[in-house]
């Protein structure tokens, strides 16, 4: 018997089928065990001798199942373990790179610019309540300019900001002069969208407050912000415009001249004097939070402007909703550095 069993045993490849040899061998019916069984059978004399011949047997079988038990599991598990190798010497997976947005990248420059003249870049709210985003701006409920300026109101009667002015106010509610500072941050209008046109889009605002500070201040600082964004040669030209929060109010544009000959006048946006209804409005907030009226004699200037314009002339993109359609075409290419 034990001279079948042992082939049996080596020819067993997975522990199932080592598993069908033991129990037809030593299991509780196995040929072994039934042998030992028979026994009881014998006459005594044979018996003892029978006995020993059987165990002998068992013996070795049992041993011969113990190594081929052990043999098949470190097989196993040798494979288990080629097949779960990690080869730490292969070439990584390309991890798909991101990139700042264009939006980004412009208010870069434009923060880099007014960081280097020693400015605060700030960010605020962009829910806003009417009392901050028109009347501390002087412009009342009944005056036109609010038709100017489509809104976005909110079911408790606060607003999407429609720029970001109110933080000129909130700025000076929270900070005494002097001072200056830039803000960056989303703005919304209720309008129609077209290729130049977007509900959403981005405003840099820029405030300076002190003492005697004047137009030509005003000038210089957006001629200094034309020559860092298209270089020495640029030229910026100022025509009187009317924002109820300034004045006098005036539009600039800057005209730049590119390798490319594109040269070209750039409507950028809107700046003034801070008109003095502001400081007053100003220092009112001041006086119910406790603080005191700092503001009224003071003279500054403020200026507005859109970053998607540079933006669109800068990168060549024709059409505003490109920036916020999150197509990857068009936003993969701002993928790392791009100059
Ligand atoms: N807030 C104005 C706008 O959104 C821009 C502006 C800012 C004009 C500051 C003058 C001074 O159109």
């Amino acid at each position: 018997m034990q001279h079948e069993a042992i082939p049996e045993i080596q020819a067993a490849t997975t522990l199932e089928a080592l598993q069908t040899v033991k129990t037809k061998y030593v299991g509780k019916s196995g040929l072994v065990t039934r042998e030992l069984g028979t026994l009881g059978k014998l006459p005594p004399e044979e018996r003892k001798t029978r006995g020993a011949e059987i165990n002998a047997v068992r013996q070795a079988i049992q041993e011969a199942l113990d190594t081929r038990e052990t043999t098949l599991k470190r097989e196993a598990l040798d494979a288990q373990l080629a097949s779960e190798a990690i080869d730490v010497t292969l070439p990584g997976l390309p991890l798909p790179a991101g990139g700042l947005h264009p939006i980004n990248r412009v208010y870069d420059d434009l923060t880099g610019i007014y960081e280097r003249l020693g400015y605060t870049v700030v960010e605020g709210p962009e829910v806003e309540d009417e009392h901050h985003n028109f009347e501390a701006l002087n412009v009342p409920w009944y005056h036109p300019a609010r038709d100017l300026q489509d809104t976005f109101w909110l079911e408790d009667g606060r607003l999407l900001r429609t720029h970001t002015s109110p933080m000129q106010i909130r700025y000076m509610v929270d900070h005494e002069p002097d001072l200056k500072i830039v803000v960056r941050g989303k703005v919304y209008r209720y309008e129609a969208t077209d290729a130049t046109h977007e509900s959403m889009f981005h405003q840099l605002e820029g405030l300076v407050v002190g003492d005697h500070i004047n137009m030509a201040d005003l000038k210089g600082t957006i001629a200094e912000m034309a020559r860092g964004l298209y270089g020495p040669g640029a030229k910026v030209r100022f025509q009187p415009s009317y924002y109820p929060f300034v004045e006098p109010g005036a539009d600039f544009a800057v005209y730049w001249d590119n390798p490319r000959g594109e040269s070209k006048w750039l409507e950028l946006g809107g700046c003034g004097m801070v008109h003095p209804n502001v400081f007053k409005a100003v220092d009112d907030l001041r006086e119910a939070q406790g603080k005191e009226r700092v503001y009224e004699g003071k003279t500054g200037f403020a200026f507005g402007l859109g970053p998607e314009r540079i933006a669109m002339l800068k990168y060549k993109i024709p059409d505003i909703r490109y920036f916020y359609a999150n197509d990857p075409r068009v936003i993969g290419q701002f993928r790392g550095e791009l100059e």
